[in-house]
């Protein structure tokens, strides 16, 4: 097709990018995931250790991605496909590993695994690095699959919070409620549809008419609804018993299995290991500062994860409920908060919105990483490409909405995959949450730090991020924290300890094996368990 776009489109400015990136970042990963794994491993703590992983592991993995697709000017797949060697000692080592697995596996009688891994050993020779990008366009695929399906109920959610049909006298009641509602095909595909129409029309009009447009107006929006949520929550007698649970830290109950959720956590509520911010930094034109635009996206990302605690656990504890509720926390316990207090059904419409929100902002970035392959790689206009791929993950959100709790309504599909795997996750939805979170968002994110540090190199990368933010590399990191940075005397040509030698210190070794460890923890590989 010869319709491809020669110039590409470039956000208008550092707010337009960073307001979109903020927006992908900040999503349900926020303001319904965060609060309740905390509530689940010790409130303030957890926190802390989670402020850790993102400064140690997060931001670095950030600015590689945000370099890659600068540089690039290009979708994830394109971008590695620019910057791979013509052979890779490293690929061609992780091809054989995969084969030899797939081989060993014959000898078990596993037979789908075994083809699988033999196919991906063959492809990996084949396509080397590459297939990191391809990794993050399928990850593209499967992660909107069931986010689309949870933001769909949010749409449901505000609908019933409007016509006032949120009144819950206890959590069972909710509870009842809740899993009547997700269970029912029609309310679960029409609200995921409606979800997916809102992200293909967003997608359709482009990076600053669509894209950047409504992240600048979806994102403040946000923030106030959240404030004002915040001040509610806390203004309620008892709420401070949550602010309590929230800021101080229990580490009793922090150990390697919390660590390791954090660090997960981390890489999903930030957005990385599957190129949506190497598409949004292929945006970026070549004046904006990488550097800075990472920490206001960091920043952003964490503010509103704190305060979307804040906004939920001083409310929880008023009302005299508990803090780990799990996944419920935000679907059963928090609409059976609000209809104890006054105007409780504006309180719970304003929630759902806020949530309907975060997650389109973050929906539309996974459309996106798609919808730029095709339009990049495959020459498709992008109105075709996003509303074929729009079409295409409806579809297989479809097969999650209706199979949220058990494969009952896919018997046909489990069977087979039990009969290729030999085992099945208790749901499609389930199957294709792990396949995201627990495979290839770790996996993604070890290879854009391995091929940042070791392929492309910390040099040339460096080159990219010191376009527009030259003291990232040259200024001196002590001098910097002392605020000397300007002083003649502490501005030698030699530096030892800058930003950008820690942060490559961090990619070649620190992140690699810190999410390698968690990888292989999360998929069973590996028990840390005392
Ligand atoms: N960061 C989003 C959230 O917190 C989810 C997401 C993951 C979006 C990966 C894009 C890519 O909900």
């Amino acid at each position: 097709m010869s319709d491809k776009p020669t110039i590409r489109e470039h956000w208008s400015g550092a707010w337009g990018f960073i307001l979109a990136a903020a927006g992908s970042a900040i999503g349900l990963g926020n303001i319904w995931k965060f609060p309740y794994i905390t509530g689940e491993n010790g409130g303030g703590a957890f926190v802390l250790v989670y402020l850790l992983c993102i400064a140690v592991i997060g931001a670095p993995v950030m600015i590689c991605e945000f370099a890659l697709g600068r540089h690039t000017q290009r979708n994830p797949v394109g971008a590695f496909q620019a910057l791979s060697p013509k052979t890779s000692v490293l690929a061609h080592l992780v091809g054989i590993g995969v084969l030899l697995a797939g081989l060993f596996l014959l000898l078990f009688g596993s037979w789908g695994w075994s083809v699988l891994l033999i196919a991906l050993g063959l492809l990996i020779f084949r396509y080397g690095w590459t297939l990191v990008g391809v990794m993050g366009v399928t990850a593209g695929f499967t992660i909107l699959s069931f986010y689309s399906v949870v933001a769909g109920w949010t749409i449901g959610y505000i609908w019933k919070a409007a016509t006032n049909q949120l009144n819950f006298a206890n959590v069972a009641m909710a509870k009842e409620h809740f899993d009547h509602f997700i269970l029912h095909p029609g309310w679960a595909i029409g609200c995921h549809f409606l979800f997916m129409l809102l992200c293909v029309l967003i997608v359709y009009k482009g990076v600053r008419s669509g894209i950047e447009r409504w992240s600048k107006i979806l994102m403040p929006v946000l923030f106030l609804i959240i404030l004002v949520l915040i001040v509610r929550s806390l203004t309620l007698p008892g709420a401070m018993a949550g602010v309590r649970f929230y800021l101080t830290p229990d580490f009793s109950k922090i150990n390697a299995n919390s660590v390791l959720i954090a660090l997960g956590h981390a890489f999903f509520s930030l957005s990385l290991g599957m190129g949506a911010m190497i598409t949004y930094g292929s945006y970026i034109s070549r004046e904006e500062n990488l550097f800075s635009a990472t920490l206001s996206v960091v920043g952003l990302d964490t503010l509103i994860a704190l305060m979307a605690g804040l906004a939920i656990f001083p409310a929880v504890f008023a009302q005299g409920f508990g803090p780990d509720a799990g996944p419920g926390l935000v679907f059963q316990v928090l609409p059976t908060v609000f209809h104890q207090i006054p105007f409780g059904a504006f309180w719970a419409f304003l929630f759902f919105l806020l949530l309907m929100i975060a997650a389109l902002t973050s929906g539309i970035s996974l459309l996106e990483v798609v919808t730029a392959y095709f339009v990049d790689e495959r020459g498709w206009a992008r109105h075709r490409a996003a509303v074929a791929f729009g079409l295409a993950i409806f579809l297989l959100g479809s097969l999650c909405a209706i199979s949220v709790a058990d494969w009952s309504r896919l018997e046909g599909l489990q069977a087979v995959l039990l009969k290729i795997f030999g085992t099945t996750k208790a749901s499609f939805f389930d199957t294709m949450d792990n396949l995201s979170s627990n495979w290839f968002l770790p996996l993604g994110g070890l290879f854009i730090a391995l091929f940042t540090g070791w392929i492309w190199g910390t040099k040339h990368a460096l080159d990219e991020i010191r376009h527009g933010s030259s003291n990232f590399g040259d200024v001196h990191l002590f001098s910097l924290l002392a605020g000397l940075k300007d002083d003649p005397s502490h501005n030698s040509r030699i530096h030892v300890v800058t930003l950008a030698s820690l942060w490559g210190i961090f990619i070649r070794f620190i992140s690699p094996v810190a999410v390698l460890i968690a990888f292989l923890h999360t998929v069973g590989w590996l028990d840390l368990r005392p």
